[in-house]
């Protein structure tokens, strides 16, 4: 008797901190997403929202936040194409021809980002089109 009262007591405790973090999931998304509305002019795809985590992880620390803009060390990131971030990203180089934005030569290899480049040029390219559409 006692043993279950006490099994009731602990399988209700689980419960009701399941339903409190139910509860607050939608309220921290909202904001999130609430935070985040304001940067933007037009809504960003699934993918591209997927990228903008990698490069604000990533990619900040050199390129501005806003990839059409430059940053302290990286250049600014409009027209770039999945060519240039397989060879610069993945590769540590630039397409045969290509002729770089900045050579200070700064920017190490990110090699495991190679799974990851659809969803950085998702981001990228929807920027640049997001900052195009509100000039
Ligand atoms: C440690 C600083 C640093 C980080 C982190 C960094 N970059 Fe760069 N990036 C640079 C610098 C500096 C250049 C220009 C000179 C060079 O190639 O090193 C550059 C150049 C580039 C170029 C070539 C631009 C052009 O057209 O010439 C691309 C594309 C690029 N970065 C993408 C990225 C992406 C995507 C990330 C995140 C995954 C990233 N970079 C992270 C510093 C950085």
């Amino acid at each position: 008797m006692m043993e279950s009262i006490v099994a009731h007591g602990v399988a209700g405790q689980g419960r009701g901190s399941r339903m409190w973090r139910a509860a607050a999931l939608p309220l921290v998304i909202g904001l999130l997403l609430g935070g985040c509305a304001s940067e933007e002019t037009v809504p960003l795809s699934e993918a591209a929202r997927r990228g903008r985590g990698i490069y604000m992880n990533v990619c900040v620390a050199c390129h501005n936040a806003d990839p059409t803009q430059d940053g302290a060390l990286g250049p600014n990131l409009a027209g770039t194409t999945r060519e240039l971030l397989e060879w610069r990203v993945v590769r540590g180089a630039y397409p045969p021809g290509y002729t770089p934005k900045r050579t200070t030569g700064g920017m190490p290899a990110f090699s495991h980002l190679a799974g990851q480049l659809d969803d950085l040029l998702a981001f990228i390219t929807e920027s640049t089109q997001s900052a195009a559409a509100s000039q």
